[in-house]
């Protein structure tokens, strides 16, 4: 199922992300694309308040992926950010597979296609457009 949305502000961006949290459960792993500046971390704020993160999300680009602590305890959230990667050579030893695998974590994934043939098949793409200099299209993709 394929949804578009048009987002006028950085604030809007936010709650679209807040939006989607009660529907994502342990074991969702959360792809997302477009170009620098797009909307990602932005989407990944409110979709990480929304899921009762306290803590601010801040861009994992230098630590390339960061942990939080959910309301469960058992599960934990992974922002991990793969701009600076260049390939899914550069990946191995990370862990990021074991993430993945893990059904308690919920993982957020920026620069996804980097590491498309790692990604699993049952997901969630999130697209980002710069319509212009504050519109925004997203394009949610639930894949099962
Ligand atoms: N409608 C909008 N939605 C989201 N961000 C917007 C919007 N309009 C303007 N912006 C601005 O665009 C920028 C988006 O930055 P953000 O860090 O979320 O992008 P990103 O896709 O994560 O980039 P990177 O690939 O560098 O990690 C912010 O400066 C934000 O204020
Ligand atoms: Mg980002």
């Amino acid at each position: 199922m394929k949804k578009i949305f048009l987002t006028k502000s950085f604030k809007e961006t936010q709650n679209l992300g807040k939006k989607l949290a009660p529907e994502i459960i342990g074991g969702k792993v959360l792809a997302f694309y477009g170009n620098l500046g797009s909307g990602k971390t932005t989407f990944i704020q409110g979709l990480a308040k929304g899921l009762g993160i306290k803590n601010n999300i801040i861009s994992p680009t230098f630590i390339l992926i960061r942990t939080y602590d959910l309301k469960s305890r058992i599960s934990k959230f992974y922002h991990i950010d793969l701009y600076r990667i260049d390939g899914e050579k550069e990946i191995d030893g990370l862990g990021i597979e074991e993430l993945i695998n893990n059904p308690s974590n919920i993982i957020a994934i920026e620069w996804a296609e980097k590491i498309k043939n790692i990604l699993p098949k049952k997901r969630i793409d999130i697209y980002f457009k710069e319509s212009s200099e504050n519109e925004r299209q997203i394009t949610i993709e639930r894949i099962d």
